[in-house]
């Protein structure tokens, strides 16, 4: 059977993806990720008694995340023979579906395995001297595989030598589009309440825990947070402000390090440790959970008021 749709209802179902969430184009075929990992299993258990023969690619089995890792990601780093094989996932063009290559790693899986993107993603953070050199740093980390869907790294906006940072969670589809955070409408609304308490956004700070938009909007996986992790501790570290504010329970649970829901959490002083000294922190509720409760800003009201009163030394 075939459909023929007119341009119209060919829009209004493009529309209706966009407002579904779905609104970027990765490949031109659906992909069958679990009989890509059973595939990847059973090469690797006919491959496993067997050492390697020459003219054979060393070392060719998935590893543990089931992916093969791009040639000579991280520089700096040595990269075993084994994860040097498989070529990196070109970008597709803005509005262009690609294929992904069989080898493609799983939703959520990171271009190199987890625990190494995280030990790399620590090397290159700690070898940052400034935030000029952190953001080249982090354009160049290929350790997570967010960067291949997004447009652009959402790194920060605002004053590096502010005496107040924000950290929210992710970048949306318009602070993709713009390459810099909270530009969106919650953007908007952090802008209104920083007016409320007589700041500017170039008198503070903004960043994200994890800089590349996640398709269609969803929620990083703990493992590309964790992945983000060491970038945005030595950013705030660089930063050095004299109050840290999480917007929302992912940043404030990834970073502070509690369990506790942001309803609990919120309003609270915290110590967040840079690794150089204690910051004074809270976590106040995300201004997209504002937007859709907006009956809790009177609670973001009551942290901005105790924000204020800490940079004005009276809290
Ligand atoms: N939400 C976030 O957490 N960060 C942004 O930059 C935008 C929306």
């Amino acid at each position: 059977m075939t459909f023929s749709l007119n341009p119209a209802d060919l829009e209004a179902l493009l529309d209706f993806y966009v407002a579904a969430g779905v609104d970027c184009a990765l490949a031109d075929e659906p992909v069958d990720r679990f009989a890509e990992t059973a595939r990847a299993a059973a090469a690797a258990k006919s491959r496993a008694p067997s050492p390697a023969t020459p003219g054979e690619r060393p070392f060719a089995a998935p590893n543990r995340s089931g992916t093969q890792p791009p040639d000579g990601q991280i520089p700096g780093r040595q990269i075993p023979a084994r994860q040097a094989q498989a070529a990196p996932q070109p970008r597709p063009a803005p509005g262009q579906a690609s294929k992904p290559a069989p080898s493609a790693t799983p939703p959520g899986g990171a271009t190199i395995p987890g625990d190494e993107a995280v030990m790399a993603a620590r090397e290159r953070a700690a070898q940052a001297a400034t935030l000029d050199a952190l953001r080249e740093n982090l354009a160049a980390f290929e350790g997570c595989n967010l960067r291949l869907t997004a447009k652009n790294l959402v790194f920060a906006d605002g004053n590096p030598q502010a005496r107040l940072m924000f950290v929210g969670e992710a970048p949306g589809r318009e602070e993709d589009a713009q390459g810099l955070p909270f530009v969106g409408r919650s953007g908007k609304l952090l802008d209104r309440m920083l007016a409320a308490i007589g700041l500017e956004r170039d008198e503070v700070y903004i960043a994200n825990v994890v800089p590349w938009r996640p398709p269609g909007n969803r929620t990083p996986t703990p493992q590309e947070a964790e992945i983000c992790k060491p970038f945005i501790r030595r950013q705030i570290e660089l930063v050095d402000p004299d109050v840290l504010v999480f917007l929302g329970g992912a940043s404030a649970k990834l970073l502070a390090g509690t369990s506790d829901g942001i309803l609990r959490l919120r309003g609270r002083w915290l110590d967040y440790d840079t690794g150089t000294r204690p910051i004074k922190a809270m976590a106040t509720l995300h201004p997209a959970y504002l937007l859709r409760t907006p009956i809790q800003k009177r609670l973001a009201w009551r942290d901005f008021l105790k924000i204020k009163a800490a940079l004005d030394g009276r809290g």
